[in-house]
């Protein structure tokens, strides 16, 4: 009756979903104080005052105009902010046109996916990876091809990627600081990819477009530097979103940002531009274009996230959990001490600990913490991942 392709999808969707879910129901059995969800990356952090005090400016403007129809790439005021501080950080003279302003990451991602694909073409999504790329280029006739990065390091690995790009390849999606890892991947092996998909690009005659999906780019600890990618691949196209670095992201905005290098540059903008629309969001926000570009070099408190990376990864590494350290975004990504990592996330459970298996990312044997929650929450549950170790690692 509906779509089976859909219907099937729903089944197998989010185990973040399902663990939000268990999550209610144990909050409702034992009590909030007493449930330690670390299954949802929704950040506990409030917008920086800027966009507060710009919030309220808005409301009260008695300009009129402010709330109607734009251009569907979005005010031109926003977007020329945006591409002053994409030139001013990259290096890459952005020019405004090349930026359109979407309905957050998701939407700026659905938007290229859709201007990229033809029916078949082969998206490349390295594992682990955040589990929407799938579905996001289902919905537009491509096939997701799953390539394994490095399993120590959580790095792209350049053999597997050499192996599984065919001349169907159209679009990499890479995404920098990780979600789930928290890895950011190095320049070396960026640059080496970039080299790669020039040879390739070369030997089919085709075009391979990095697509970096990067909403965790200004989350960064220790002085860690993200490298440019639109330094690095002549097609690239970024997406950004101001969900995690302002904290916006119920209010849905974001961008795209497309390398002025890219070949016949006009109709790949004019495609974006008719996919914003045609997609059914005609346009960003008003209200939020608005915010960010007041708040545009501002953003949430990272050393407040740091601060809780170091409590919990401290904590659960000295308790025998192995784990990479994340350089930026807000998750941990350890081992499972448990082979089956759905069976490891489910004995968590029984301390009301919600993590949420790597299988999830398409990593198996990982599981996933995120601690974009309160360090009340985070300090109140290490007792129970004592519990949960002296279980897992006696048996
Ligand atoms: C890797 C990644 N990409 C995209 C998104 C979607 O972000 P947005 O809220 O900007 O649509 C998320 C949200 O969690 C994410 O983790």
């Amino acid at each position: 009756m509906f779509s089976n392709e859909i219907v099937a999808g729903i089944q197998k969707s989010s185990w973040i979903r399902k663990m939000f879910e268990e999550g209610t129901k144990l909050v409702a059995q034992y009590g909030a104080e007493n449930v330690f969800d670390f299954s949802i990356g929704n950040p506990d952090a409030e917008p920086p005052a800027e966009i507060k005090a710009a919030l309220m400016e808005v409301a009260q403007s008695e300009q009129r105009g402010m709330h109607r129809y734009m251009a569907n790439a979005g005010y031109n005021s926003t977007k020329e902010r945006i591409a002053e501080k994409i030139s001013k950080e990259t290096g890459v003279k952005m020019p405004v046109e090349n930026i359109i302003m979407t309905c957050g990451a998701a939407g700026a991602l659905n938007v290229v996916l859709k201007s990229l694909l033809n029916p078949g073409e082969e998206v490349i999504v390295l594992a682990p990876y955040f589990v929407e790329y799938l579905f996001y280029a289902k919905n537009h006739g491509g096939v997701p091809v799953v390539v394994n990065t490095d399993k120590g390091t959580f790095q792209p690995d350049l053999n597997e990627l050499e192996k599984h790009i065919t001349p169907k390849t159209k679009a990499l999606i890479i995404n920098s600081p990780n979600n789930p890892t928290g890895v950011v991947y190095s320049e070396e092996i960026l640059k080496e990819m970039s080299a790669l998909l020039e040879r390739k690009q070369k030997e089919y005659g085709t075009q391979i477009y990095i697509l970096s999906d990067e909403p965790y780019v200004s989350i960064v600890y220790d002085d860690v530097i993200v490298p440019p990618v639109l330094r690095i691949f002549k097609n690239a196209i970024v997406v950004d979103s101001f969900s995690k670095s302002l904290a916006l992201p119920g209010e849905r905005i974001g961008y795209i940002a497309v390398n002025p290098a890219i070949d016949d540059n006009k109709t790949l903008m004019a495609a974006l531009v008719f996919c914003n629309r045609t997609l059914g969001f005609v346009n960003a926000p008003a209200i939020a274009q608005r915010l960010v570009e007041a708040g545009l070099y501002s953003r949430v408190d990272v050393n407040s996230y740091k601060e809780r990376r170091d409590v919990l990864y401290n904590h659960i590494t000295s308790l025998g959990f192995e784990c990479i350290k994340p350089e930026g975004a807000f998750y941990l990504f350890p081992k499972s001490p448990v082979e089956d990592d759905v069976e490891f996330v489910s004995i968590a459970q029984k301390y009301n600990l919600l993590l949420v298996p790597g299988v999830g990312f398409g990593c198996p044997g990982y599981f996933r913490m995120t601690y974009c929650i309160s360090m009340d929450t985070i300090k109140n549950s290490l007792p129970a991942f004592e519990k949960l170790a002296k279980e897992v690692f006696n048996r």
